[in-house]
């Protein structure tokens, strides 16, 4: 199965997302219930356009070595910097062809057989959050993301995540921004300090703030004991009018000072975008709509098909910038035109 094959397998068969030859968040704009972005829909092209006016710097003059794109995270070893970003109410989103049960298993064991993992997501019914839960039971790792409800509620999400055995748990903090989110009833949405630490607390394993935009955000993240943070703007989908990831990333990097990793998402989607987040200082990254695409067109071997195809070009990337291993890939080996 070629990646070709899997987008045409998936074309038509997505609800309104077009699958466009180029997943750049031209062809949905602002289309939600669908796989666009908030009010001008001009958020995800944003973040899409930011990663291709990096540029790499050729340098072969370097020892033969050999690439190693291996990554060392919670614990864990993958096989890239790479993650299947928290896609939830696909059902929703991406027409009724599959199932959030049969979505989340497919994605996170398709990941697990790649050698990388999957976020798994959270929504309005009960059973968004509980499907990734199984999922990443069944597939033996993936990381459940929580959204910021009421306390109550994120605690049993929390207790239902732990009962299935996760070993980290997000939450995307900006999903405050979600219309559905807004009109809950106790109030959900923003987190002070002393909640969010109380969560990082209450979960008892890392636990990972999604949605950090500013160098504020991050430092607060740090105060509120967050293992590690992912510069996100969720996609374009919780506030028009953000900057894109890739603008503000290398500033809450140096703000954070390798205290905790920072992942970063938003628009990436091939290998030599993944290398120009790491040269900027992510220590990974996550691509979100691309993964829904290879599983609706491809199952689980649309996703290792995907992530060949991830690896082959950050290799690339590696080998003809003379970057042997993912701490050589460092700010010296972009550039901006
Ligand atoms: C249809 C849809 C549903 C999403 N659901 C969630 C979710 O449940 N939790 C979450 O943290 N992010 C969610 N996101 C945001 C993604 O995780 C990610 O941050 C965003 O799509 C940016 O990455 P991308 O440009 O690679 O898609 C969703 C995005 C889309 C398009």
């Amino acid at each position: 199965m070629t990646y070709e094959e899997i987008l045409a397998n998936a074309r038509g068969n997505m609800g309104p997302c077009k699958v466009c030859p180029v997943c750049n968040g031209l062809g949905c704009k602002n289309t939600i219930p669908g796989p666009g972005s908030k009010g001008t829909g001009t958020v995800a092209p944003r973040n899409y356009n930011a990663w291709q006016n990096i540029y790499l710097n050729l340098d072969t003059i370097a020892e033969n070595r050999g690439v190693d794109t291996s990554l060392e995270l919670f614990g864990r070893t993958f096989s890239m910097p790479v993650f299947a970003a928290p896609i939830g109410a696909v059902g929703n989103h991406y027409g009724s062809l599959l199932d959030e049960g049969t979505y989340t298993k497919t994605l996170a064991q398709g990941c697990v057989d790649a050698g990388i993992a999957a976020f798994t997501g959270d929504g309005l019914k009960e059973i968004f959050f509980q499907a990734g839960c199984d999922a990443m039971s069944a597939a033996g790792f993936a990381i459940p993301t929580v959204k910021p409800w009421h306390r109550d509620l994120v605690f049993k999400k929390m207790d239902y995540a732990k009962s299935m055995g996760a070993e980290v748990i997000a939450m995307d903090i900006d999903a405050s921004g979600l219309p559905f989110l807004k009109k809950m009833d106790p109030p959900s949405g923003p987190k002070s300090v002393a909640e969010l630490r109380e969560f990082a607390d209450y979960a008892g394993v890392p636990f990972i703030l999604k949605g950090i935009m500013t160098v504020k955000g991050a430092k607060k993240a740090l105060e509120a004991g967050a293992s590690a943070i992912i510069v996100s703007n969720h996609g374009g989908r919780v506030l028009d009018h953000t900057p894109a990831t890739a603008s503000v990333l290398a500033e809450i990097v140096d703000a954070v000072e390798g205290k905790i990793p920072v992942l970063v998402d938003g628009g990436i989607r091939t290998g030599y975008d993944v290398f120009k987040a790491l040269a900027l200082g992510a220590a990974a990254v996550l691509i979100g709509r691309p993964f829904v695409t290879t599983v609706y067109g491809g199952g689980a071997e649309g996703v290792q098909v995907y992530v060949n195809k991830l690896k082959a070009e950050l290799s690339d990337a590696m080998e003809m910038t003379g970057c042997a291993s993912l701490a050589d890939i460092t700010r010296d080996v972009i550039r901006y035109e």
